[in-house]
């Protein structure tokens, strides 16, 4: 027997099989849930079930405690509804317009800011005019339809656009960043699916805006932060990115983020680095990076973080902000670059960062 579905504050209401997944049914309903991994590790899609029962699925203690459980939250990636449920979650506006496709592509080139950074840049077909939201990720399609997922670092353009670029960062063993990447010439033909994700800037906020990114997670925030730019958004709130990486080279393209502090007031870059070596030459913020924001911020309370790169720095971030600087749960947004290795391992990515 299908049951219904309630989403609030919208309103919204949709069918459900059963056993079927709460976030499949209301994106066919066309309804935008969050929503990141689908794979119930990254909690973006967490709603609080205020009515009704569901069941939670496969969703690893690890990414699901028991208190959170406890206090009704599921992951709807995951979830089923066994009744009627209403469920608060807060959808995302401006997605109308963007369909998900099969693009083919071509490398157009390939950057090497960093010894473990490729930037590859993709040419779409001339008719494709491809539209997403700033902070979306595509799926690159591999031999033997393995998926991997990479953010947009272009600025979206009201018109869509016929190029791509991805920040992709070497994984020692990877099956495509290590196995293929290197491998890769200009002119070679990829397909992807896209634009996938809710990853996006909520532009009816008045909050001050934190970015905070580790390593490659610095694509999905340029994105976020040209589009920001373009629409006069850090002339109303403040935005400060905190930039995160072990070494200097980590850092790939802080010149760009340094000439943003000049160009448009409102706009403050905080780069952090963890393992900085004498080669490095460092006298900047040192630490981690989620650390960093807390110093500057211990009251969180009229914040709105944007948050992407490492899972562990994703996961510390949100534990960390919500338990010790007072962020309101529904002002964290993130996407987590999870990969092989995380979803074979939750208890690495729930660790002390
Ligand atoms: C929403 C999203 C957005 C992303 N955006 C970006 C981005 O913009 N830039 C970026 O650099 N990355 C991004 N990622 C990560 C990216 O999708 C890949 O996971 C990453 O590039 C590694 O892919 P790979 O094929 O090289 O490695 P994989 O083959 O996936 O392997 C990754 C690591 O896990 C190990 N491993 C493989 N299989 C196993 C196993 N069974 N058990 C244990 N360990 C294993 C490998 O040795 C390797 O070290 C994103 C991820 C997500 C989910
Ligand atoms: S989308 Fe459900 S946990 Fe990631």
């Amino acid at each position: 027997m299908k049951h219904t579905v309630t989403l609030q504050p919208s309103g919204h209401t949709f069918e459900v099989e059963p056993g079927e997944s709460i976030l499949r049914a209301g994106q066919a309903a066309g309804f935008a849930i969050p929503f990141s991994c689908r794979q119930g590790v990254c909690s973006t899609c967490r709603g609080k079930i205020v009515e009704g029962q569901v069941d939670l699925g496969e969703v690893h203690p690890a990414y699901l405690n028991e208190a959170d459980r406890a206090a009704g939250f599921a992951h709807l990636c995951q979830a089923s509804a066994l009744s009627n449920v209403t469920i608060e979650i807060r959808e995302l506006e401006g997605l109308a317009g963007v369909k998900v496709r099969k693009v083919p592509c071509r490398i157009s080139r390939i950057e090497q800011p960093a010894p473990d950074v490729a930037i590859v840049h993709l040419r779409l077909p001339m008719n494709e005019n491809m539209m997403f939201v700033a902070g979306q990720h595509i799926e690159l399609i591999l031999p033997g339809d393995v998926r991997r997922c990479y953010s947009i670092a272009t600025k979206p353009n009201v018109d869509g656009v016929t190029a791509l670029e991805l920040h992709i960062r070497r994984m020692q063993g990877g099956l495509f960043t290590d196995g293929m990447l290197p491998k890769m010439k200009e002119r070679e033909l990829m397909r992807f699916e896209g634009p996938l994700g809710t990853f996006a800037l909520r532009e009816d906020s008045t909050k001050p805006i934190v970015f905070l990114a580790s390593g490659t997670g610095f694509s999905a925030i340029k994105a976020m932060a040209e589009h920001a730019f373009g629409r006069n958004i850090h002339n109303k709130r403040p935005i400060h990115l905190y930039w995160g990486g072990r070494t200097r080279q980590d850092l790939y393209r802080a010149d760009l983020a340094e000439s943003w502090t000049k160009e448009f007031p409102g706009f403050h870059f905080i780069p952090v680095l963890s393992e900085a070596t004498p080669a490095c030459a460092w006298s900047g913020r040192t630490g981690f990076v989620h650390l960093a924001v807390l110093q500057d911020f211990p009251s969180m309370q009229e914040i709105e973080v944007y948050a992407c790169g490492a899972p562990v720095m994703v996961e510390a971030a949100r534990r960390d902000f919500i338990k010790d600087g007072g962020l309101a749960e529904d002002s964290f947004f993130a996407d987590a670059f999870l990969s092989q290795a995380d979803l074979n391992n939750p208890q690495a990515n729930a660790a002390t960062a």
